[in-house]
């Protein structure tokens, strides 16, 4: 076995080096990674601030990285993004690791049941039927990234808490967008650092704790069987206790753990959807053939109903996957290795990180031939079971994979279903679309579309 891959010269401590490299990434983060790719190779390795950096693209590397190895590979506990993440989400699924990850993990996922979700689809169509109805009759410009993230926000604020006060919902998405919006400026700076930008941060993160420990408090007061006649994930979550022996066997979450997992869940499982619907209503618009082909079988099986969980549509699932391919919300897998392990013929010790590099693998002409033309059928039977394991990894994979994919899968659909049906919409005239690589992967500059109805 080899010990080190070839790779950029070693990222030190020095300011100088460390700017010199967060700008030359955060200029271009696709640009800036593809070239080191093209020049090392499917696996380059570095040391950034001390501590070594493999990255890869090859589907192998990700299968063996997030599966074969995933029991020895945690999710980053170090550097600004994590401890971002944690100072919003806690301890919340995504950034939690270990015994008690799987804990949680264990007592989420029954909320996350086939039939659990399924029943969740009828508020997902009224949602999307109820934006229809505001959209304007007549042609006219709207922002369609803002119309997909109001859309999905207010399905998962539904599905989450049952609830749907608006003032509320604008506090939790303002809290959000801040979130988002946390700049570089105060990556570098305290807390307590008296800047409008750490202040406002600041001042999110307390709103959003008062609308979910309110949430929680409120619904805490009920008892069990009123708790188990409801259908939302926060009632689900109160009720769920820890089954698998051991210590903590038979108890509930704390107020504390709830809050984390339901802050967590609803950060993830809104923003990633609104992006890879936006991205689709995008392709759609630039290839007229696979529209009509999308309007043919939702015509065929819907007829001009509205849609259903138990309907099969799987263009429109096609369509979807092959959108999710060419734009994936998610971009990369980061992971830092518990012990040694072996990648792609290397040796990679303990406390190594591994960033697994989705988007590349996704455009690699080895596994996707014309690799940047949008082809949903990659995806229906007869082409999809060729794509190698490990080259399309939208949710991730193995233990980690995601826990609301089916959930996501079914509101896309539901979602577009619904909306195609009724609107056609094209990009409007002169309209620069570009990828904006950050927590998710988003239209730099929106998405300006002309809604039209059908
Ligand atoms: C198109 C939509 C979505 C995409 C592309 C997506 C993508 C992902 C990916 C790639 C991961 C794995 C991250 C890693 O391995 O480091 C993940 C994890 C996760 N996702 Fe999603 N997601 C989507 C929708 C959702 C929804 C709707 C929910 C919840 C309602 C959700 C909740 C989560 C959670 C809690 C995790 C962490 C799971 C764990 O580590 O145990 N996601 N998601």
């Amino acid at each position: 076995m080899q010990p080190f891959p070839p790779g950029p010269p070693h990222v030190t401590n020095n300011p100088l080096t460390l700017l010199r490299y967060a700008r030359g990434f955060s200029a271009d983060p696709l640009g800036f990674v593809g070239g080191r790719f093209a020049q090392y190779g499917d696996l380059y390795a570095t040391v950034f601030r001390g501590v070594p950096l493999y990255v890869t693209r090859h589907p192998e590397h990700i299968h063996d990285a997030l599966v074969t190895h995933g029991q020895s590979m945690a999710k980053p506990e170090k550097g600004f993004g994590a401890r971002q993440l944690r100072r919003f989400l806690g301890t919340g699924l995504v950034n939690s690791n270990g015994d008690f990850w799987r804990r949680q993990r264990r007592m989420i996922n029954p909320a996350f049941g086939r039939r659990q979700i399924e029943a969740l689809g009828e508020v997902m169509v009224r949602r999307t039927e109820a934006l229809g109805d505001q959209w304007p009759g007549g042609p006219a410009v709207l922002e369609v990234g803002q119309e997909m993230m109001g859309l999905t926000l207010g399905i998962v604020a539904k599905t989450l808490f049952d609830h749907d006060a608006s003032g509320q919902q604008d506090r939790i998405a303002n809290a959000l967008e801040q979130f988002r919006n946390f700049s570089g400026a105060a990556s570098i700076l305290p807390d307590w650092v008296p800047l409008p930008s750490v202040r406002r941060v600041n001042r999110a993160l307390s709103d959003v704790n008062d609308v979910v420990y309110g949430l929680i408090d409120s619904r805490r007061k009920e008892d069990d069987d009123a708790l188990g006649r409801r259908t939302d994930l926060l009632s689900a979550l109160l009720l769920a206790t820890d089954t698998a022996p051991g210590a903590r066997s038979g108890e509930r979450m704390t107020r504390e753990e709830l809050r984390d997992e339901l802050l967590t869940l609803f950060l993830a499982g809104h923003e990633t959807t609104s992006q890879a619907l936006t991205w689709t209503w995008y392709l759609l618009s630039q290839h007229p053939e696979i529209e009509a082909r999308l309007h043919a079988e939702l015509a065929d099986v819907l007829g001009g109903r509205s849609p259903t969980p138990a309907d099969a549509l799987p263009y429109t699932d096609a369509v979807l996957q092959e959108s999710m391919r060419l734009f994936p919300p998610v971009t990369t897998l980061a992971r830092v290795t518990t012990a040694p392990i072996e990648l792609g013929g290397y040796s990679i010790p303990e406390g190594a990180d591994v960033i697994c590099w989705v988007y590349f693998a996704h455009h690699d002409a080895r596994w996707w031939p014309e690799p940047e033309r949008f082809d949903p059928t990659r995806f229906l039977p007869g082409r999809v079971e060729s794509i190698p394991r490990g080259a399309y990894t939208p949710f991730g994979a193995g233990q980690r994979q995601c826990i609301g994919k089916h959930f996501a899968l079914m509101e896309a659909r539901l979602l577009l279903a619904t909306l195609a049906q009724r609107f056609r919409l094209s990009l409007v005239p002169g309209h620069p679309v570009a990828k904006h690589v950050a927590v998710t992967m988003s239209p730099k500059h929106g998405m300006k579309m002309r809604v039209q109805r059908r």
